[in-house]
């Protein structure tokens, strides 16, 4: 049984492969009720750095897709976490099938909150939603079930940033996304600045969007945020970054 509500329990879980950095991953997923990896999940992969023996946290981990690949690298154990229930009854199967289960658990919850006490990561994964409701809801990325980033998209990071500096082991490293257009990204980089004294910018990368697509995002975004929207060619596009924060300041 993959869920408890009635759209969960209805739904098939499909069997599909997303290449990461270095593996090729199979994944169940459920494409119309929960979160399906995509082109920002390889670019966590792409610049994600994990040592021997490395403990890992993967926040937000979805269907585990992120948590599954740091387990087939040279880490010593992986935690990953979800508030949607479906999301880690699916990643618990993931890992199952990739033989990673011995090594990568799997925690419901919210950020943090979850997790066993006094556990800190040499690398946390906060492939957290960011992305602002109506967008996120319109656009068909975030299904009912799954949390956004709240009005502004800001919510889930800012707080993952906050409250990150506990769950850092000494020179541990956070690595967080920032959707340029699609959130309030200001204030998402405010709250770094806040909390890091060491931001690096690891990805930038332009994703374009459909004429359709654009239609749907200037009916909805906030006109500061639509004017990060830019014309990229022939195409509109939103402008995707990933940090990599270290040397947490003390709160
Ligand atoms: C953009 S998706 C990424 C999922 C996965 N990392 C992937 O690449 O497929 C964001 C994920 O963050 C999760 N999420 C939302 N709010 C959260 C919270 N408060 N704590 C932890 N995860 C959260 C969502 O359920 C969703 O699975």
């Amino acid at each position: 049984m993959l869920g408890h509500d009635e759209k969960a329990e209805t739904e098939e879980a499909v069997l599909q492969s997303f290449k990461l950095k270095g593996h090729a991953i199979d994944l169940y997923v459920m494409p119309e009720a929960l979160f399906v990896p995509n082109a920002v999940s390889r670019l966590f992969s792409k610049i994600v750095e994990i040592r021997p023996g490395d403990l890992v946290f993967d926040v937000g981990t979805g269907t585990g897709v992120l948590a599954i690949w740091a387990a087939l690298e040279p880490s010593a154990r992986v935690c990953a976490v979800d508030p949607v229930a479906e999301h880690c009854e699916l990643a618990e199967q993931n890992a199952r099938l990739h033989g990673v289960d011995h090594k990568l658990d799997v925690f419901h919850g919210s950020l943090f909150d979850p997790l066993p006490e006094g556990l800190k990561a040499d690398v946390i994964i906060g492939d957290v939603s960011g992305i602002a409701d109506a967008p996120g809801k319109a656009l068909g990325w975030y299904s009912s079930e799954v949390p956004t980033g709240g009005g502004d998209g800001t919510e889930v990071i800012t707080e993952l940033l906050h409250q990150a500096h506990r769950y850092l082991a000494p020179g541990g490293k956070l690595y967080f996304p920032v959707a340029v257009g699609l959130s309030d990204d200001d204030k998402i980089m405010q709250a770094a600045r806040e909390c890091f004294a060491s931001l690096v910018r690891k990805v930038d990368v332009w994703f374009p969007l459909s004429d359709e697509e654009y239609e749907i995002v200037s009916c909805c975004l906030p006109p500061a945020l639509l004017e990060r929207v830019q014309r990229k060619g022939s195409r509109m596009a939103w402008n995707g970054h990933i940090y990599e924060a270290t040397e947490p300041k003390p709160a």
